[in-house]
């Protein structure tokens, strides 16, 4: 595995991680095509070997990695692993796109307020694993998705940005999730570009561009 070549400035360089689909990465190598975006998809790393992120990064001629807990010995060994793979290609910023496991010290440390995560809910409400499930399981009217700091809690990271989206009579969670997305990776690419272009201000909770 080689990195990508240096003259992606480094403000530029994302890593996106992905364990499912990969739509929302599509979305932000579709974005890419402009330069004006600001932000380069310079690695795809993932937990599975089986995800279909990875083949859409294969075919954008994007470097993958794959680092599977099962390699590892224990949950540290597999957290500096991850670290250590997603820190090859020296990125500004790490990109959790669908990626189905908790990052821990070892990790976020390393990346510390430059991971970004997108949920599928309007958070604090319904975070963890069924975004989708819980809200409409809850009976909510609005839900929506959320695009985040990581932090060492289940989706509890300072807010970058959130959309709102009207639960319809009839959803179910594949159709409610569907048009979640459609807002969440316009968003995703709002947000991995803005932080590129102009880098982020974190106090607190509180985070604003520039
Ligand atoms: C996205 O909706 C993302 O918010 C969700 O998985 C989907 C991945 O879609 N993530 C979570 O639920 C994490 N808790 P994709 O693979 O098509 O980008």
């Amino acid at each position: 595995m080689r990195a990508s070549p240096d003259v992606v400035p480094s403000s530029a360089r994302v890593v996106v991680l992905v364990s499912g689909g990969g739509s929302n990465l599509a979305a932000l190598l579709e974005a890419q095509r402009d330069p004006a975006w600001g932000a380069r998809v310079v690695g795809v790393v993932s937990d599975r070997a089986g995800a279909g992120g990875l083949e859409i990064a294969r075919a954008a001629g994007v470097a993958t990695a794959v680092v599977a807990p099962r390699d590892f010995p224990d949950r540290e060994a597999w957290d500096r692993g991850m670290a250590q793979a997603v820190g090859v290609f020296e990125p500004a910023w790490v990109v959790s796109v669908g990626f189905m496991r908790i990052l821990g010290a070892p990790f976020l440390d390393r990346f510390a307020q430059r991971v970004i995560n997108t949920h599928p809910a309007l958070l604090p409400s319904f975070p963890g694993a069924h975004g989708v499930r819980d809200a409409l399981a809850h009976g909510v009217r609005v839900t929506g998705c959320t695009v985040h700091l990581v932090d060492a809690g289940v989706d509890t990271g300072p807010i970058l940005a959130q959309r709102a989206v009207e639960v319809l009579a009839g959803d179910d969670e594949a159709t409610l999730h569907e048009r979640i997305k459609v807002e969440e990776r316009a968003l995703l690419v709002d947000v991995v570009g803005r932080a590129a272009r102009e880098g982020l201000t974190v106090e607190g909770r509180a985070t604003r561009f520039g």
